[in-house]
């Protein structure tokens, strides 16, 4: 039987993570450059991704400013991780699509002025990132090939986070579920894609995770404190970026294709 060996360190990938500034893609940094993987990092606020820099060092992280959902913002991160941390040779072989927002309400009584910017961000953004990873990443893999080597010697992976609501229709949030049952569709079928061709798309489901994610989508606070008492312990951005990390730790050949996790306690959604 073929041995396939493969490097399991990170210290040899390229990694970008959007929506880096708070929450679950800060916390997939952070356990990125633990492990010496250098991540170019992206989100609209200026003053956190400088203080990425600032807690992480220059060495270890680059930022790009702006909407995850502008094709000039998605081009400069892949430019910039090619220049800065591949010595002009290597793309990316990690992509963490975590940019997104949740909106409270229903289709009924949500606010309609949102709608756009959350659609944009949470399904095209994500749909125009898969693209310009994928592209890279077929073409890493065909410098491999001439190499002499396979994608089974090294991983590629491109990680979208999605929901339990993106599974489980809630009539309280169906605008913000119809965007993740639409990433996960969209998931599916990159997977179906990409899969045969040697790059690993993932599907990760969180349940409640306390983060900046309730102010944003304009969930009442007494509320949200009602579901911790009746569910928490709820998750922490760190639960759902050391589900990640085993995720693309894996062997090259072996694909966790969708992982959900939620607090031990929460029943539904
Ligand atoms: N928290 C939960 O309960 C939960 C559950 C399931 C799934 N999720 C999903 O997990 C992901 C991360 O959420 P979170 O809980 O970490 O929320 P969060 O703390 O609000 O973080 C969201 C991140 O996305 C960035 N972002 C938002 N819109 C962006 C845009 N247009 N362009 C670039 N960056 C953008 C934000 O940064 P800037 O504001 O600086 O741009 C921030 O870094 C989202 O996709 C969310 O739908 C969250």
């Amino acid at each position: 039987m073929t041995q396939h060996v493969f490097d399991s360190s990170m210290q040899n990938r390229l990694a970008i993570v959007t929506g880096a500034s708070a929450g679950i893609g800060y916390a997939v940094v952070k356990e990125l450059v633990a492990r010496s993987c250098p991540v170019i990092c992206n989100g609209r606020r200026a003053a956190n991704l400088k203080d990425l820099i600032l807690e992480f060092s220059a060495e270890s992280v680059a930022t790009v400013q702006g909407d995850t959902a502008d094709e000039k913002v998605i081009a400069a991160m892949f430019d910039k991780a090619h220049a800065e941390f591949g010595d002009g040779k290597r793309h990316p072989d990690l992509v963490v699509i975590n940019a997104g927002r949740g909106l409270k309400g229903s289709v009924m009584d949500s606010d309609t002025t949102q709608w756009e910017e959350m659609v944009r961000t949470n399904l095209l953004g994500a749909a125009l990132v898969i693209r310009h990873a994928a592209q890279k990443m077929l073409a890493s893999i065909e410098q491999l090939k001439a190499r002499g080597k396979s994608w089974l010697e090294h991983p590629h992976d491109i990680v979208v986070i999605g929901s339990t609501v993106g599974r489980n229709v809630s009539p309280f949030s169906s605008m913000y579920g119809s965007t993740k049952f639409g990433v996960h569709g969209l998931v599916e079928g990159a997977r179906r894609e990409l899969g045969p061709k040697g790059i690993r798309v993932t599907l990760i489901e969180p349940g409640f995770v306390v983060s900046e994610f309730q102010g944003v989508a304009g969930y009442d606070p007494e509320w949200f404190k009602g579901v911790v008492e009746k569910i928490g312990p709820v998750l922490k951005p760190e639960d759902v970026a050391r589900a990640i990390i085993a995720v693309i730790t894996q062997p090259p050949w072996v694909h966790f294709n969708d992982v959900a996790l939620r607090p031990t306690r929460q029943d539904y959604p």
